[in-house]
């Protein structure tokens, strides 16, 4: 069993059954059990379908658990939260508003005085690297500026556990690496626990210090890895490093055997 003393996030035998138009009841996750602790980078890695993003919205609160339980530092979660700062592939951004102003828009929210606001999102801009494009309007950014600005907008409200379904995987190669090692720049700093979904096995081992792969659908964990690689990960050092490359092929050799048990 997994040491749960210092869990941030706990998942306990839970399933979701959806019921559809189409296929009647459908079983999206059957018995999923995971535990996240405080800090911790977690990526949940699983083919497409298999309930990646389910399992995320239950833990954000926006998708209600069919059972099982999932607690937040041990509080049974029954609704979103400031605690969890979702961000999503699809960025999600104010169109009408600046970046500034789409930055500004949590601590306004959250009752902090405008000048106040004003400094925290000019930080956080500067932080992922977009201090210039402050007056900027989301249509005249590209994918990956966009990004930066949604992760700045959940940052702003300072949540605990950053919850990341698959943010860069609508990403050119060159600006997903980017992103990612700005991701780890900025975890590296306060070290917020993070849940992340992703497809990419090098990207899963790349930024995590565990990944949980799921099996297709109905998705439950089919395997931990614990990822023992130095921090902090420089990439042109990992792609050389014989463990990294041993994750990322006992991985994709998992994934590939599972491709073959479902023909
Ligand atoms: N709101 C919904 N209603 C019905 N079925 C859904 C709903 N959301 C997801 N599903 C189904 O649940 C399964 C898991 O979906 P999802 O969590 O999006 O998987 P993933 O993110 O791993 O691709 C899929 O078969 C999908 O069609
Ligand atoms: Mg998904």
């Amino acid at each position: 069993m997994q040491d749960t003393s210092n869990a941030m996030i706990e998942i306990s035998a839970v399933s979701k059954t959806y019921e559809t138009s189409q296929r009647g009841r459908h079983l999206a996750l059957d018995d999923v059990n995971l535990t996240i602790a405080e800090g911790q980078f977690v990526s949940i890695l699983g083919p497409s379908g298999c309930g990646k993003s389910t399992l995320l919205y239950m833990v954000g609160g926006f998708v209600q658990v069919s059972g099982g339980s999932i607690t937040v530092k041990g509080k049974p979660v029954s609704g979103p939260g400031p605690d969890r700062g979702p961000v999503f592939q699809e960025f999600a951004l104010f169109p009408w508003k600046t970046v500034l102003e789409n930055v500004m828009y949590g601590p306004l929210e959250q009752g902090l005085p405008k000048a106040e606001a004003t400094e925290k999102a000019r930080k956080l801009l500067a932080l992922v690297h977009l201090a210039k494009y402050e007056k900027f309007y989301p249509k005249e950014l590209s994918g990956g500026m966009k990004q930066r600005v949604a992760l700045a907008r959940t940052l702003a409200y300072d949540p605990s556990i950053l919850l990341m379904d698959e943010p860069f995987g609508a990403l050119d190669a060159y600006t997903r690496t980017r992103l990612q090692n700005e991701l780890l720049d900025i975890w590296e700093r306060d070290r917020k626990t993070v849940m992340f979904i992703t497809h990419s096995v090098e990207e899963a081992v790349f930024l995590s210090d565990r990944v949980y792969v799921m099996s297709p659908s109905p998705g439950h964990i089919r395997k931990v890895f614990d990822i023992d690689l130095p921090r902090p990960r420089i990439r042109s050092e990992l792609l050389l490093d014989r463990r990294y490359q041993d994750y990322v092929v006992s991985i994709e050799k998992l994934m590939d055997e599972q491709d073959k048990e479902l023909v």
